[in-house]
């Protein structure tokens, strides 16, 4: 029998669910560098799923080709959080968002326009009256195509009170069902934030209407303080990404937000419904498909975030885990021991050792990581966690690459110039080119160029040890610019030089994949 107090409970527990909306695939993605090929999206929104996200962002679907057809693909293929597509206030860029969204089991179209004085005058060039008309006539576009309609007052935090209600009433009129303030610039303090929601609530008519939205920069570094405020105020709904990537400084970690919420309960007396146990899977994707570091003191998912390094902290740790630690490891999804295979594991191991990991690879992709593991294997002594995670994000980031490296030999050392013989399978067909450079990593660069004449320039080389010892893999990201846009490449082996090779080729893959074109013959132009 439901009793009267369960009901009570129930919507009491209704009121402190806080919605996660996912924007790495948007805001995220719209970071220099960090763009992702369209199978990475799909992983990336898989596990997304699997966290428990309640809303994806999958894209701005007017952007480009690129951008609509993930939406489109995420849309059929994510049959649990609502898949929403970003649009401006325009008729063109609703009905194509409402094209891409069409196929999710839950659609959102999420609409925005600029209410700031400073925006409205300098980058819309409109009067405020006409801002009020474009919102309701996109919000009411918006609602005859679906029936989930955010709308966002684009840099908020930077509006007039009076006129930002008169938006967000007007907006909730025209049927949206979300309503989203965001710190567009990372301008708000957390009690502005906070003030601004209560007063929004307050002030605005129909605001029991819709469900308010926190949506943070991270350009003063208070991008999560700020998200959990404005759920203090009143929003039900948080918009974040993996790891915080997101234009400029980022946007607010799903990871903090999330693990702020459930380790602080009695000070934020909020929960949402995320699996909290793929946090570290899902940061170590993202890294891996975006080629961003993730820094070794990064909260909750960085690798020094559950290492007790110095003695008194140890002896702490011993006598009882609480002396140091506020949540375990094993909570967020690192595993409790750095297991370590060797060259006699077997397949079965290897395959329940992903597993343990969080990794539920296909036939094809298994027997190749199986393939790279026994090669690693050979090579190295001890395989740990992070060796295996490094070799199977490789894989999966590699598999639908066009370009590959098939064989590479350098003569490096004191007495120049360092040549480099390099192999590529490109679409299949091997071809190979020797080149000499200023030192070997310049030499196999130059290699590749040859083999695929291109003019991107070089803007980042950086190269960091997998785990300790002389025998670590190496992980090399490579950014590369091609007509104003970057994109980022990652590679991983034991050898530095081939990590090299494979980091600058797979960034040349992304590259192709954000031409629009498949063909690796499309390097070769201008
Ligand atoms: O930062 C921002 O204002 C945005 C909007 C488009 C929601 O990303
Ligand atoms: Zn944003």
């Amino acid at each position: 029998m439901i009793t009267s107090t369960d009901n009570d409970r129930a919507a009491a527990s209704n009121a402190d669910r806080v919605l996660i909306f996912d924007t790495t695939l948007r805001d995220g993605e719209q970071s220099p560098g960090a763009s992702m090929t369209l199978e990475e999206k799909l992983e990336v929104a898989d596990l997304l799923d699997a966290l428990r996200v309640d809303i994806i962002e999958a894209g701005f679907p007017v952007a480009s080709e690129g951008d609509f057809e993930a939406v489109l693909e995420i849309s059929k293929r994510v049959r649990n959080a609502t898949i929403a597509g970003l649009a401006r206030a325009g008729a063109k860029d609703i009905d194509r968002c409402a094209e891409a969204v069409r196929g999710a089991a839950r659609p959102r179209i999420h609409t925005f326009i600029s209410t700031s004085p400073v925006h409205m005058k300098y980058k819309l060039q409109m009067a405020p009256e006409r801002v009020l008309e474009m919102i309701a006539s996109s919000v009411t576009r918006a609602r005859n195509h679906v029936a989930d309609v955010e709308w966002s007052a684009e840099d908020g935090t930077r509006t007039e009170h009076d006129f930002l209600c008169r938006c967000v009433e007007t907006a909730i009129g025209a049927g949206a069902t979300t309503i989203n303030i965001p710190d567009t610039v990372g301008y708000a303090t957390p009690e502005e934030y906070e003030a601004l929601f209560r007063m929004v609530r307050a002030r605005v008519p129909n605001s029991d209407k819709a469900i308010f939205s926190v949506h943070c920069h991270d350009d003063l570094g208070m991008a999560v303080a700020n998200s959990l405020a404005g759920v203090r105020g009143g929003a039900r709904q948080i918009e974040c990404t993996i790891n915080g990537v997101g234009e400029r400084a980022g946007n607010a970690a799903l990871e903090e937000v999330v693990m702020a919420m459930r380790t602080r309960a009695d000070a934020l007396p909020f929960h949402t419904q995320i699996d909290a146990r793929l946090l570290t899977r899902a940061s170590k994707l993202v890294s891996a498909v975006t080629s961003f570091p993730v820094p070794y003191n990064k909260a909750i998912v960085g690798r020094n975030a559950f290492a007790h390094e110095s003695g008194i902290h140890q002896d702490g740790m011993l006598k009882n885990a609480h002396t140091y630690e506020i949540m375990t490891p094993e909570s967020v999804g690192v595993a409790k021991t750095s297991l370590v295979m060797g060259k006699h594991s077997g397949r079965h191991a290897f395959k329940e050792k992903l597993k343990e990991l969080g990794y539920e690879l296909g036939e094809n992709a298994l027997q190749e990581a199986f393939k790279r593991f026994k090669d690693l294997a050979d090579r190295k002594k001890l395989v740990y966690d992070e060796d295996l995670i490094a070799l199977v994000d490789d894989e999966i980031v590699q598999r639908h690459d066009h370009i590959k490296v098939a064989a590479l030999t350098v003569i490096a050392g004191t007495n120049g110039p360092q040549s480099a013989a390099l192999t590529l399978d490109i679409d299949g067909e091997k071809k190979t080119h020797q080149a000499t450079g200023n030192g070997p990593v310049d030499a196999i660069f130059n290699a590749i160029k040859a083999l695929t004449p291109h003019e991107a320039t070089l803007e980042l080389f950086q190269v960091h040890a997998v785990t300790e010892g002389t025998d670590a893999q190496a992980e090399v990201s490579v950014r590369l610019c091609e007509d104003g846009k970057s994109v980022t490449g990652r590679g991983a082996d034991p050898d530095t030089l081939v990590a090299s090779a494979r980091a600058y080729v797979a960034a040349l893959n992304k590259l192709i994949a954000k031409r629009g074109k498949t063909k690796p013959e499309a390097m070769q132009a201008g």
